[in-house]
């Protein structure tokens, strides 16, 4: 069985409304959270995406009973939670699983969660996370790979806590705990992304007392336990701007959404700002306009409400194409500027100086065999493929399925040429034979069917 791949044909311009589906980076944080009742939550505009999979089997091996009685509907009923232990091949794959570390502290008191591994973005790190933990009086070592957490009598205590980063999933680890805990916690330089804002409305629908949430100070007044609640995601905007960053690429005119527009200003200052036209349409939806020239601009990530980490590969490949240089600096993680090798390789001229990217725009992007490093540069060769001459092809999809529900559906339904293919010699006939041999090789050479070859 040949890895599947995505064949996109470039040079098609899109038309109509790209809908955008519930936000992954919520959805996985909101299902962890259902640890800490022993009622039943009901989640709705859940994605239906292979880490959001992988959460559903990591809270069943808590004894969490998951239904799913609609595709993007999920059903946690925590009154059987048996015991605190997740499983290390899930957590190894799914880093988010490591968030439920704090609510198994609040509900159970005992905990054991295999550290994350690193990514091919980071070492993605957990001390932030333990040291809050610690701070709200849980004992805690890490040995083996496992991190074994307890609370000595029973009960998390509130605390003041400071994070040294605005860390997304400490934030939430630290918030779920506090809403548990006896007495007040606050937390200093917390992360303000949406995600944090949707998961602290979750764990109020629930009974908590949070305030603060989207500030960089939250303050969590502990309760004995909280009940069950129904609460839709809220639409995932890394998807949404990754959308609009495809209207803008094929110079189309496009409708995106669901959207919150104020989840994402930072995107859409960057995409005016080289020359896009991006007006509100209907009550939740965006529409954009490319405009006649594409023009550069500079963007440093940074954390909410700074331009999203998530959204530089996407807006880079865009960037590619402008008239005159950019400078693209990755402040958050250590290693996202993998994607710049994949662009490079389809005609992108871009110089990587420590965490900077100089894109130079060229004229156009030319269709070629390329490899995604991880979930949100798949996102970006496609883009780049949406507008290159020529077709493109995309292997290691397993990242992209993690984190975009349906892609080449919902793109092939505004009218771009993509298509997964699971058997090489279905590839469009332009493909280059140099190409194709390329393509069928890799393959192989990956299927160990034939020893590796240099193909010059
Ligand atoms: C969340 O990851 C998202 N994932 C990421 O999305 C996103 O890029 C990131 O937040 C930043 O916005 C989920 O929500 C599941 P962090 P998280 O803790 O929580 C360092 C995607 O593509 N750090 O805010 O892991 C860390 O190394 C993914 O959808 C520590 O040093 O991000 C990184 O450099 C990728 N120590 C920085 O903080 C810690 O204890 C930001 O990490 C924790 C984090």
């Amino acid at each position: 069985m040949v890895a599947p791949v995505l064949e996109v044909v470039g040079g098609h311009t899109l038309s109509g409304h790209l809908p955008v589906s519930g936000a992954k980076n919520s959805a996985l944080v909101l299902l962890t959270a259902s640890i800490l009742c022993s009622d039943q939550c009901r989640l709705s505009n859940v994605p239906s995406l292979v880490d959001v999979a992988r959460m559903g089997q990591v809270l069943e091996a808590f004894g969490i009973k998951v239904k799913r009685p609609e595709p993007n509907c999920w059903e946690l009923d925590g009154s059987a939670i048996a015991h605190a232990h997740a499983p290390y091949e899930i957590v190894s794959k799914l880093r988010a699983s490591f968030f439920a570390i704090g609510p198994l502290l609040a509900r159970l008191g005992t905990a054991r969660v295999p550290l994350p591994g690193g990514c091919a973005i980071g070492a993605r790190p957990v001390e932030l996370h333990v040291r809050g933990l610690k701070s709200l009086g849980a004992d805690v070592h890490i040995d083996g790979g496992m991190v074994n957490a307890s609370v000595p009598g029973g009960r998390l205590k509130g605390a003041k806590i400071y994070l040294d980063y605005p860390s997304v999933g400490a934030t939430e680890t630290l918030m779920m705990a506090a809403t548990l805990a006896d007495g007040e916690t606050i937390i200093e330089n917390a992360a303000q992304e949406p995600e944090v804002v949707d998961l602290a409305n979750l764990c109020r629908a629930m009974g908590a007392r949070i305030k603060g949430h989207g500030t960089n100070t939250i303050v969590i007044d502990g309760m004995e336990k909280l009940h069950g609640a129904e609460y839709a995601t809220i639409p995932d905007r890394i998807e949404a701007g990754t959308f609009l960053v495809a209207g803008a690429i094929t110079r189309s005119d496009l409708v995106v959404g669901p959207v919150v527009p104020d989840h994402m200003t930072a995107v859409i200052a960057k995409l005016r700002e080289v020359g896009c036209r991006i007006v509100p349409e209907g009550d939740n939806h965006l529409r954009i306009q490319a405009g006649d020239r594409l023009l550069p601009t500079d963007i440093e990530t940074l954390p909410f409400p700074g331009f999203p980490t998530d959204m530089q590969p996407q807006l880079m490949a865009l960037l590619t194409l402008a008239e005159g240089s950019s400078i693209i600096t990755e402040t958050v993680f250590e290693n996202r500027l993998r994607h710049v090798g994949e662009l490079s390789r389809m005609g992108a001229d871009i110089r990587v100086k420590g965490s900077a990217a100089i894109v130079s725009g060229v004229p156009f992007l030319s269709g070629a065999p390329v490899t995604a490093t991880d979930l949100r540069a798949s996102a970006a060769l496609i883009l780049a493929g949406l507008t290159a001459r020529g077709t493109t092809i995309v292997q290691e999809l397993k990242h992209l399925d993690r984190g975009y529900e349906n892609i080449e559906q919902k793109l092939r339904g505004v009218g771009a040429k993509i298509r997964r293919i699971t058997d090489p010699n279905e590839l469009s006939a332009d493909m280059s034979s140099a190409d194709r041999l390329v393509q069928t090789t890799t393959e192989e050479v990956k299927a160990g069917d034939r020893p590796p070859v240099s193909i010059n």
